[in-house]
């Protein structure tokens, strides 16, 4: 394994976590994050030859793993649209037997590729889900999938040796009476359920205050039903998700990202599927390192440019949230990953 130090932005935060967007398609329309109306037939994907290849997105993770990077998360989009992406798992475990290595999905594909992602390496899964009811799963989704699948890809991702967690995004008036149906359906499996409040990301969605539901509501309703919770202790301080625990134990998960922001210790870099760089989740711009990898830049050198970038890195959106401009165009969230 290489040695490692580790390199701060100037706001004291090392880079631990890098999110990969490997496609920017998805096989939902969730209505907060690809909007049918904007994300239509007419609607222009990333052309082939602009994604990064496999090899080039691995050659920027071997670039930061001297600078301390402990984690890769693999998003979209849908992760499991791309072709071959175990393929891609093989290539990072290759580079580091310690690496973290997860994959954001929403289950639909799952079912069809655990096995093969836990051979080749993948640690864990978070499946996103909204709803248990069907209805309300197709009306967020905006697909005629239902809910049974993706419990047949949670099934098949534990069956196979995956961890897996559950994100579930937490929208006023839409799913807040999935809430506690939500953590019936997983507590028994030994799955934690986080909850997540709804973020002003991108552009597309309809975001306003009313709409999002505070972490602190949530737990109110959940102790209605279930009894009063206690907070756990934080495992890592960069956790995005504070951990809470219900009377009989059970564990749940609340990403307060509105309410509570967490830009603090925030160490999560993005790369975009053409291969930009982004410092922050609600960023309007990413750093172009596709011309560089493409040119022939060697690790050192891609490893120096984003050193370049960290260290000056002073990000800190969701802290400052309602002091910015309001004509801020913060790029897609199915073009950065969640
Ligand atoms: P673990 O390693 O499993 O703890 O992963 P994680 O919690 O870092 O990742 P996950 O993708 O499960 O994150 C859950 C959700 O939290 C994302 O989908 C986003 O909605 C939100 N989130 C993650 N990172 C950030 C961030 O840096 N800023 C903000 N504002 N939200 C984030
Ligand atoms: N607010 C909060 N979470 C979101 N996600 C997508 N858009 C938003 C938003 N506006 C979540 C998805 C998925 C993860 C990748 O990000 O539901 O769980
Ligand atoms: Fe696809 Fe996830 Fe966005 Fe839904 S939230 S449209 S599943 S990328
Ligand atoms: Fe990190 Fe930006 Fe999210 Fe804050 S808003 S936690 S800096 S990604």
């Amino acid at each position: 394994m290489a040695c490692s130090m580790s390199i701060d932005d100037s706001l004291g935060r090392p880079l631990r976590d890098l999110r990969i967007s490997v496609t920017d398609r998805c096989n939902f329309r969730c209505t907060y994050c690809m909007p049918r109306e904007k994300f239509g037939p007419d609607h222009t994907y990333l052309a082939k030859q602009e994604i990064l290849s496999y090899e080039e997105m691995t050659r920027v993770v071997q670039s930061l793993l001297p600078l301390g990077l402990k984690k890769v998360r693999i998003t979209g989009g849908e992760p499991l649209l791309r072709k071959d992406i175990a393929v891609f798992v093989t290539m990072l475990r290759d580079l580091d037997a310690h690496l973290d290595i997860a994959l954001t999905t929403n289950g639909i594909l799952l079912g069809k590729n655990a096995k093969r992602l836990y051979e080749s390496g993948l640690n864990r899964v978070t499946v996103s889900i909204d709803a248990v009811e069907e209805q309300v799963f197709q009306k967020i989704t905006d697909s005629r999938n239902s809910p049974r699948d993706v419990f047949a890809g949670i099934h098949a991702a534990q069956e196979s040796g995956l961890m897996v967690k559950v994100n579930c995004v937490v929208k006023n008036g839409v799913n807040e009476h999935q809430l506690v149906p939500i953590v019936e359906a997983f507590s028994s499996k030994g799955i934690a359920v986080r909850f997540i409040e709804y973020m002003d990301v991108g552009t597309t969605n309809d975001w306003n205050l009313e709409s999002v539901v505070s972490g602190e509501d949530m737990r109110k309703t959940l102790t209605k039903h279930s009894g009063q919770m206690k907070r756990n202790p934080a495992v890592h301080p960069s956790d995005v998700a504070r951990m809470w625990s219900l009377p009989n134990g059970t564990e749940v998960g609340f990403i307060e990202s509105v309410s509570q922001p967490f830009c603090g210790d925030c160490s999560r870099a993005r790369l975009s599927a053409h291969g930009s760089l982004y410092t922050c989740l609600f960023s309007e711009k990413g750093t172009d390192l596709r011309s560089i990898v493409r040119f022939g830049a060697n690790e050192e050198e891609i490893s120096k440019v984003i050193q370049n970038i960290w260290t000056k890195r002073d990000d800190r959106y969701s802290e400052l949230r309602g002091e910015n401009e309001a004509d801020r165009q913060p790029v897609e969230m199915s073009f950065i990953g969640g």
